[in-house]
């Protein structure tokens, strides 16, 4: 039996059979609609969410399976105090795959020791987000057309953004891929992740204004400041509209260069960009239904 916990779990190889399954299912909805008659996901997210939520949800049910869960720690008895592992146990008892976000790093790998069932990293505490990371690489794959031979800015907060941290650990398995990492002094990205791109000789600059670097981007990757992760409310307010995206900016930019956001987004890209055909961070919102199909199918497959 198979877990997600890293976009690492899977190699190269597996993800390009994951992606193929993805776009598949993106170009012949109906031959998998009832791929899952009879499987229960069970959805349990400790933290708030829209997305990965409820993309996880319309994918089992565009599969033909049903969802249950619930979207609150408050409405679960970890209220009462039980812990990720009884809850798993309890869980694999109802469901046949769960979805689990959750505050705490790694309580979703506590949760997959004790389970019965497949689990999925929906996102813990600021560690990793591999679905994200799935959906940020099948959107570039199908838009760009490959994986590697790109340079991407990553922009925002670099430091508590768990989805930045995914995406450069998978990405650093694909040639030829130059990283600009764009934040201010404190969100710069951690050293963990600067010293393995510097182990395996891997280009990256740290720069702070991003009208710098947009004529350099094929991908351009904006992050929320996460205020949920910060020790004070005046270095939120402070640094919280540090980078706005504006038309101004884009006109700096290629005419292939894509912009990608993992959302929600507060202000850090102004609405008038949004009908930029440059604009992908919608379409990527997609890309995270099929790509979820896609994991469901495969996971369940190794039960
Ligand atoms: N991208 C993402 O994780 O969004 P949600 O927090 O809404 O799930």
């Amino acid at each position: 039996m198979r877990h997600l916990m890293s976009p690492l779990d899977f190699t190269p190889k597996e993800l390009d059979q994951l992606f193929d399954l993805a776009n598949d299912i993106e170009r012949s909805p109906s031959k998998y609609a009832h791929a899952c008659d009879g499987k229960i996901l069970a959805t349990c997210f400790y933290e708030p969410s829209t997305r990965t939520r409820l993309s996880f949800e319309s994918a089992m049910i565009r599969l033909g399976g049903r969802v249950i869960g619930f979207s609150d720690a408050a409405s679960s008895s970890a209220s009462k105090g039980e812990s990720v592992s009884d809850t798993i146990r309890i869980i694999s008892c109802y469901a046949d795959i769960c979805a689990m976000r959750h505050p705490k790093e790694g309580a979703p790998m506590v949760a997959a020791e004790k389970s019965g069932i497949p689990v999925i990293n929906a996102g813990d505490g600021g560690h990793q987000h591999p679905t994200q990371t799935l959906t940020d690489l099948l959107t570039i794959r199908s838009l760009k057309g490959s994986l590697g031979n790109f340079t991407i800015g990553l922009c925002g907060d670099l430091k508590f953004g768990r989805t930045v941290h995914s995406l450069i650990n998978a990405l650093v398995r694909y040639d030829n891929i130059r990283f600009l990492f764009i934040s201010p002094e404190e969100l710069k990205c951690p050293d963990y992740i600067t010293e393995m791109l510097r182990e395996k000789g891997i280009s990256y600059s740290e720069v702070i204004r991003l009208e710098d670097v947009m004529p350099e981007l094929d991908l351009l990757y904006m992050t929320r400041v996460q205020k949920e992760r910060f020790f004070n409310e005046e270095d939120y307010i402070r640094l919280k509209d540090f980078y706005i995206l504006d038309t101004a900016k884009m006109e700096l930019a290629g005419r292939d260069m894509l912009v990608l956001h993992p959302l929600p987004r507060v202000n850090e890209i102004s609405v008038e960009v949004d009908a930029d055909p440059r604009a992908a961070y919608f379409r990527q919102a997609q890309y995270g239904v099929y790509v979820r199909m896609a994991l469901i199918l495969t996971l369940l497959e190794s039960v």
